[in-house]
């Protein structure tokens, strides 16, 4: 799979490339012969709208009518779908049906703390809508994260109609060996096409992609050698050419992926000019191989202790997120478990003393709000950060939304799409339709 006009530019330029920087290479890629292509979904939704005043509807539509014989595909997150919250399962069932019959074919799901009852609504509306459901696993790396537990996980995704797993390796920590052994036993246990997603961030992830695929993975996520490396994927080429001549040959001509590569060039020079700071260093981030936490969190953190002039204090803060984490009984550091643990080790280091502030996200976390973590949440954190109150047990039905959201956009002639950008961004919505309704006038 092709991650250049999804998680490639996320990962590195901040989710920033332009519809019509898409449009420029989306032709090309669609050449190459790609198994899928990852176009939406994730954060391109939110920054399309919030940064790129764009339509991430019209967008889906664009690259449709040029991306002819790959399939494409998105990534979903759940129950939040491409939000930061759960939303209502009207909304999960239109958005799921509206993002296919806009040109969706595949739909990765994947829940931040891996729990099957964040992802059964969305992925019952996958199979409903007639598309492909991929069920993807947050991988990461504890005590009580163990290969067993990932199948049985990944058997759940299987119960609701799975056509294929991914293990979404969304900090790039999974090493070679122990890709190896995850994903023969995904294949031995359950089956089916095992895809898997990684970041090269550490610089282990070509090497987790080989033994991967030596296990039995068939598809691996890549991007054109121009959007590749650091926090992004391995390259395209590089990866095709790794396994040419031999029982994994792709068939695909390298030479095919170059006009893309080229225009790449250009595209990124104009998104280094249009957001000042956000194009991404290249590196290999050695700390993710120190402290086992994704860079991006990392960055954020050192981010914020600078503007506040704390900075002295990120080696103590590094070395509370572990702790914090098995506290918390291990929860994938992924969106938005990252900032939730991150805001707490900050707390803890910096009133001198654990948990003498907790935040809101703790506690609504300790409640269950988020869903179920892997491991059990320590006794006397609970007892600080809740008290007796009981933890909830399922997850809790909202009250359906989508007739509101159709009603507030009537006056901007919206769509049954306008509704549902409106009902995961209702500000930076109303604000898009503000501007298109001038344009048109
Ligand atoms: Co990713």
């Amino acid at each position: 799979m092709d991650t250049t006009l999804r998680d490639a530019h996320q990962s590195l330029f901040a989710t920033r490339m332009t519809t019509p920087q898409m449009m420029k290479i989306a032709a090309y890629l669609d050449k190459v012969g790609f198994f899928s292509m990852e176009v939406w979904g994730g954060a391109t939704f939110d920054t399309a709208l919030r940064y790129l005043n764009e339509d991430p509807w019209e967008r889906l539509r664009l690259l449709r009518s040029v991306i002819k014989n790959t399939p494409m595909q998105m990534l979903l997150r759940g129950q939040n779908l491409v939000g930061y919250r759960p939303y209502a399962d009207d909304v999960v069932d239109t958005f799921v049906q509206k993002s296919v019959e806009n040109g969706i074919d595949i739909v990765r799901i994947f829940d931040a703390l891996n729990d099957i009852r964040n992802v059964e609504r969305s992925a019952k509306a996958v199979k409903k809508a007639g598309a492909h459901l991929q069920g993807a696993l947050s991988y990461t790396i504890s005590p009580v994260h163990t290969i067993k537990g990932f199948v049985e996980y990944a058997k759940r995704f299987a119960d609701l109609g799975a056509d294929s797993i991914c293990i979404k390796d969304m900090a790039g920590i999974m090493s070679p060996y122990p890709c190896y052994e995850l994903v023969a036993a995904l294949k031995s246990e359950i089956g089916l096409p095992v895809q898997i997603h990684s970041h090269y961030t550490s610089g282990m992830s070509s090497m987790t992609y080989l033994k991967g695929v030596e296990a039995g993975a068939s598809v691996i996520d890549c991007a054109v050698s121009t959007v590749a490396m650091g926090s992004s994927q391995s390259p395209d080429e590089t990866m095709i050419v790794a396994f040419r001549d031999t029982e994994y040959d792709t068939g695909i001509d390298v030479r095919r992926i170059r006009p893309a590569a080229q225009l790449l060039k250009g595209i990124q020079d104009e998104i280094a000019a249009a957001n000042p700071g956000v194009v991404a260093a290249r590196t290999v981030d050695t700390d993710v191989l120190n402290y086992q936490i994704p860079g991006g969190m990392i960055s954020n953190l050192r981010a914020q202790l600078t503007q506040s002039n704390n900075l002295n204090k990120l080696e103590s803060i590094l070395a509370e997120v572990p702790v914090v984490r098995q506290d918390l009984g291990y929860p994938p550091l992924v969106t938005p478990m990252s900032q939730i643990v991150g805001v707490q080790a900050s707390m803890n280091v910096m009133t001198g003393q654990r948990y003498k502030m907790i935040s809101k996200e703790v506690k609504a976390y300790i409640k269950g709000e988020y869903g179920k973590p892997a491991g059990s949440i320590d006794p006397q954190v609970q007892k600080m950060a809740i008290g007796d109150e009981p933890v909830l047990d399922a997850r809790p039905k909202l009250p359906d939304e989508m007739q509101n959201c159709v009603e507030a956009v009537k006056p901007y002639n919206g769509s049954i799409e306008d509704a549902l950008s409106y009902a995961l961004y209702p500000d930076q919505a109303v604000k898009f339709f503000e501007g298109r309704a001038k344009k048109q006038s």
